[in-house]
């Protein structure tokens, strides 16, 4: 369990990094997420669905950042990776064309990460990835994310992370994703 200092008076809460009960909590953590990614109430009601059949995938695990008052403000939740899932079939032919489509076996995927923005930029992210990793038993990880340059590409570059595939599309996402993949564990903070 790992516990985050809060910042003064204004945000006196300490977070605490640990296993969640994502079912259990999901409204709060899609609450989390439509702050941190942008959701509307549509999205969140098909988010609902897919995270509670994700939880009950085998492995799949889940960790949040809590205030001391238990309040949610960041989690994460992945799963080994299994070539049928919709992810993996999705991916498969992008990593195919580059040569990478191995790192679809043995590999443990990031499905969600957000921090709510109040929490951002105080390792809590880092924190979150690096501790659900450390838990898995795959020698590698993948994940997808929006294909800018933003935030969560940096941090996951900075855990080793590279893209694997660019240009991504998800049907129904506006935006195009990268694919990118790391070996475990992650690269501990330079
Ligand atoms: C991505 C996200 C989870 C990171 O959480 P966080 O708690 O703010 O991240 P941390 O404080 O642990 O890590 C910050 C790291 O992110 C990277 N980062 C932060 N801001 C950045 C920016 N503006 N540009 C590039 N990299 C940046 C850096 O690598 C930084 O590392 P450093 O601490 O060594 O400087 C958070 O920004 C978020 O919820 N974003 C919106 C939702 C989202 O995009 N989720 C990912 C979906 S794939």
């Amino acid at each position: 369990m790992l516990r985050f200092p809060g910042r003064g008076h204004r945000e006196p809460d300490e977070v605490v990094i640990g296993p969640l009960d994502l079912s259990a909590r999901v409204d709060e953590a899609l609450a989390v997420q439509a702050l941190a990614f942008g959701l509307g109430a549509d999205e969140i009601a098909v988010r609902r669905q897919i995270v509670l059949r994700h939880m009950v995938y085998p492995g799949a695990r889940a960790f949040g950042a809590t205030l001391t008052d238990g309040r949610l403000v960041g989690f994460v939740y992945g799963m080994p990776n299994d070539r049928t899932h919709w992810w993996s079939t999705v991916v498969e032919p992008y990593l195919r064309a580059q040569g990478h489509d191995a790192w679809l076996d043995d590999s443990f995927v990031i499905t969600e990460l957000h921090v709510h923005p109040r929490y951002q930029n105080r390792g809590i992210g880092r924190a979150l990835i690096t501790t659900i990793t450390a838990g898995a038993t795959q020698p590698r990880s993948i994940l997808s994310a929006i294909d800018i340059d933003s935030p969560a590409r940096g941090l996951y570059r900075s855990l080793g992370y590279e893209d694997l595939a660019r240009r991504v599309a998800f049907p129904s996402a506006p935006k195009p994703y990268a694919v990118m993949g790391a070996p475990l564990p992650l690269r501990a903070r330079r």
